[in-house]
């Protein structure tokens, strides 16, 4: 799959068979790379570089919104926590800080012009070893910004998704540590590549006990008599913070989350199913299997935590303020 910044969306969405802006990265003015702004076209690596051989790198997924009070990145804090944390994972010595990140994050998106859009921030080892122990490897931050549309499509979003349960296993959290590495989502692609070929918007991986974990890029929610229940993080999914952020709204709403095992036939037989990401956000499933899920429409509960979501993104909900750091 080329996806060349310079492509059209028009090109880019014939050759997915997707809707324009779904995936299609527009390129924006700059791109900060070591602490400096880069123009776009000039932020390049070397083909030695260390984790283009080995996927050591780590990453993040962020968002910025048009909120009430002007542009706003949504959880930008716990984003570059948790990419402090998965360099720690992989041992790899992050010269910036948190607060560095956010600050850079945020004069990007002002110099790019972008009142919303995609963010990011990608830190991996360079040059300097060849072989698999990177001692010696330079190590590089980069911070990318881009305006991205509904990642499962607006259509998805309105009216939910088609997902197939991959016949790819997610990898456990002893296989590789719970941290977002680069190398690891060669798993998610396998899974992707082979849901779109047959057909369908969205994979669900199970893990190696058979039970579910998560999607390709997002976490997994059902809805049964009114609980709401998602994976433990232990069935191998990412701690994703969109799916801690919809827990925080749904408890405060007045439902009941629980963390439990969930099996494959649980999503035949479930009322609701709805995915949470960064890039995904809350979009519902109206199809899992070839079954429908519910009635084939989104619920309930799944239109309430798009909405409440929507609302704690757009800075409308004054109780979820911190969760917003403005431009
Ligand atoms: C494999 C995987 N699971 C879950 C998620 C959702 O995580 P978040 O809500 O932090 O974006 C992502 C996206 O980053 C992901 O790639």
């Amino acid at each position: 799959m080329r996806l060349e910044g310079h492509a059209s969306p028009e090109v880019v969405s014939s050759r997915l068979g997707w809707t324009p802006y779904d995936v299609y990265m527009e390129p924006a003015k700059y791109i900060w790379m070591d602490g400096a702004q880069v123009p776009w076209d000039e932020a390049n690596v070397h083909v030695l570089t260390h984790a283009l051989h080995y996927g050591t790198g780590v990453f993040e997924g962020i968002r910025a919104y048009e909120a009430e009070g002007g542009t706003a990145v949504f959880r930008l804090r716990e984003h570059m926590e948790r990419l402090h944390r998965s360099c720690k994972a992989y041992r790899m010595d992050l010269d910036w800080s948190v607060d560095q990140l956010r600050d850079a994050t945020k004069q990007l998106l002002a110099a790019n012009e972008l009142e919303s859009g995609y963010v990011r921030p990608l830190v991996y080892l360079g040059l300097g070893a060849f072989g698999l122990d990177p001692a010696g490897s330079s190590i590089h931050t980069s911070i990318i910004s881009f305006r991205l549309g509904a990642y499962l499509g607006e259509d998805g979003i309105a009216n939910g998704i088609t997902t197939k349960v991959s016949s790819w296993r997610r990898f456990s959290h002893d296989a590789f540590p719970n941290a977002k590495a680069t190398g690891t989502y060669i798993n998610s692609v396998l899974a992707k590549m082979e849901a779109v070929k047959n057909g369908y918007d969205e994979a669900i991986l199970l893990n190696a006990d058979g039970a579910i974990s998560e999607g390709s890029g997002e976490n997994l929610f059902l809805v049964q008599g009114g609980v709401v229940y998602t994976p433990p993080i232990s069935a191998g999914c990412l701690d994703g913070i969109t799916r801690q952020s919809v827990m925080t709204l749904l408890g405060d709403d007045g439902h009941t989350i629980r963390e439990k095992t969930i099996h494959r036939s649980d999503l035949y037989y479930c009322d609701e199913l709805f995915m949470t990401g960064t890039a995904a956000e809350v979009t519902p499933i109206r199809e899992v299997d070839d079954r429908a899920v519910g009635d084939g429409k989104p619920g309930p509960i799944t239109k309430r935590a798009q909405q409440l979501f929507a609302d704690a993104v757009g800075g409308k909900l004054s109780k979820y303020s911190e969760w917003l750091d403005y431009v």
